[in-house]
């Protein structure tokens, strides 16, 4: 296909696509960033908090996805399978008329064309069945709980496909700003909360400009950049492991991103203990340190009995250039898995590259720790007719975030299946 070769010709610097959507949310989020309302009785912590009885992952840790392998006790892996056309799919949980979906992810309200065709693709893991959550089912069974999501404006995607989800069935709705969120709803009736901490890199950073007087950094050669605390989590949710009940992290996009972090112009320059780290780490390198510094935070600062998962890097689908180069994303069917692999092997070096990457650096700083992966990054990588594209007349199209409705639906019905494995008491 044309397309395709147009695709496996573009050399573009992988992931500076992120940086033009961030900036909007930047404007759009930062509005209200830190503002902590701290309602005292409902931060107290619960008296009987969620014990858990055993933890079975329904989906293990396996990063090579090799089926003939695992052994039989290994319940199934939702993350492995195809997606199914299905023409006569009723109608999904919410539509179009949500007030929390972001403008630029209305796809029916933006007009993408296929956009209604979105949701008819079902996927269908290899050796069981993904059911969609009930919503009323799900909240009966989170009476008194609350749920944060950190992370990327990816991971806020994920909160309002969960939040648009339950809106219809759910009653009275309070929003509030939960432990320092950017959002958060409490569903009254259920006394059931949940939130989005917006982080990109988990860590704080901040601008950083050579001192007059000199410092390592300076000696360098280093005139400009951003300072990236690898020991200190962002204040937008720091208090979040010790509110919730479960969390569900993420970042990625951030760290691909050499229009914000340009390698030369405005690198990041890691920071621990408040001193720099020479010689200055890679930003692949000071990903690992910070997945090491976060994870570690989270573990002590969580109370017993918190579920933690990590979700896995969501793939982005630019052809023929980067987001910056005119890159752009008008399929209308998911992708074959060979078209899949040629967007996403390493090996290709394609435009896309940074979304294996970025999981073999979170397979190997969440191995042996308290959390569980919400691998969504192999199903995900098929829906390439997904995302909003030029839905509501962007500039430049939008080929990382997700239509809502659309697969972030999904993603939530392996988030659910994954908690309803979870003996909870
Ligand atoms: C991958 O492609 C980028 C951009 O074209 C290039 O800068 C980089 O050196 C390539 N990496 C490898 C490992 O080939
Ligand atoms: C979508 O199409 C409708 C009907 O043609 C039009 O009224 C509306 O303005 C369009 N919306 C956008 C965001 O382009
Ligand atoms: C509501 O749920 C929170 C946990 O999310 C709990 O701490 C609090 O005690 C609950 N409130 C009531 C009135 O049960």
């Amino acid at each position: 296909m044309a397309s395709n070769n147009h695709y496996k010709k573009s050399h573009s610097h992988s992931s500076s696509s992120s940086t033009a959507y961030f900036y909007i949310f930047i404007s759009i989020i930062t509005l209200t960033t830190l503002f902590l309302l701290f309602s005292h009785h409902i931060t107290s912590h619960s008296t009987t908090p969620i014990l858990i009885q055993s933890i079975k992952p329904v989906n293990q840790y396996s990063p090579k996805h090799d089926d003939e392998n695992e052994p039989a006790s290994l319940a199934c892996d939702y993350s492995q399978g195809k997606w199914f056309y299905d023409p006569t799919v009723r109608s999904t949980r919410y539509d179009e008329t949500c007030k929390e979906i972001y403008k630029g992810w209305n796809c029916v309200a933006g007009n993408r064309s296929g956009a209604m065709e979105i949701v008819k693709w079902r996927w269908q893991p290899n050796h069981c069945a993904l059911p969609q959550f009930d919503p009323i089912s799900f909240l009966e069974s989170h009476r008194d709980v609350s749920i944060g999501f950190v992370g990327d404006s990816l991971n806020r995607n994920m909160f309002v496909s969960l939040f648009c989800s339950l809106r219809r069935v759910a009653g009275e709705v309070k929003k509030w700003r939960p432990a320092g969120a950017d959002r958060g709803f409490t569903f009254l009736k259920y006394n059931f909360t949940i939130a989005y901490h917006r982080t990109n890199l988990l860590a704080r950073y901040g601008r950083w400009s050579a001192n007059a007087k000199g410092g390592e950094l300076e000696s360098l050669g280093y005139k400009e950049g951003y300072r990236v605390d690898v020991d200190i989590p962002e204040g937008t949710w720091a208090e979040a492991p010790s509110f919730h009940n479960i969390l569900i992290f993420n970042t990625g996009h951030w760290w691909w991103a050499p229009s914000k972090f340009d390698p030369v112009n405005s690198p990041m320059l890691f920071h621990e203990n408040g001193q720099p780290l020479i010689p200055p780490l890679s930003p692949e390198i000071g990903l690992d340190v910070v997945l090491r510094h976060m994870i570690s935070y989270v573990e002590e600062k969580a109370r017993p009995g918190t579920l933690l998962f990590f979700r896995t890097q969501s793939p982005r689908h630019f052809e023929g250039g980067d987001w910056d180069q005119g890159g752009s994303c008008a399929r209308l069917q998911p992708l074959s898995p060979h078209e899949v692999e040629e967007f996403f092997s390493v090996k290709n070096n394609g435009t896309n590259v940074e979304t294996r990457l970025v999981n073999e650096h979170l397979y190997e700083a969440i191995k042996g720790t308290a959390f569980q992966l919400l691998d969504i990054t192999r199903m995900s990588e098929f829906r390439a007719d997904a995302h909003p594209s030029s839905a509501g007349g962007k500039k430049h199209d939008d080929c990382m975030h997700w239509c809502l409705p659309g697969i972030t639906d999904t993603w939530n019905d392996l988030f659910v299946a994954h908690l309803s494995s979870i003996k909870v008491r």
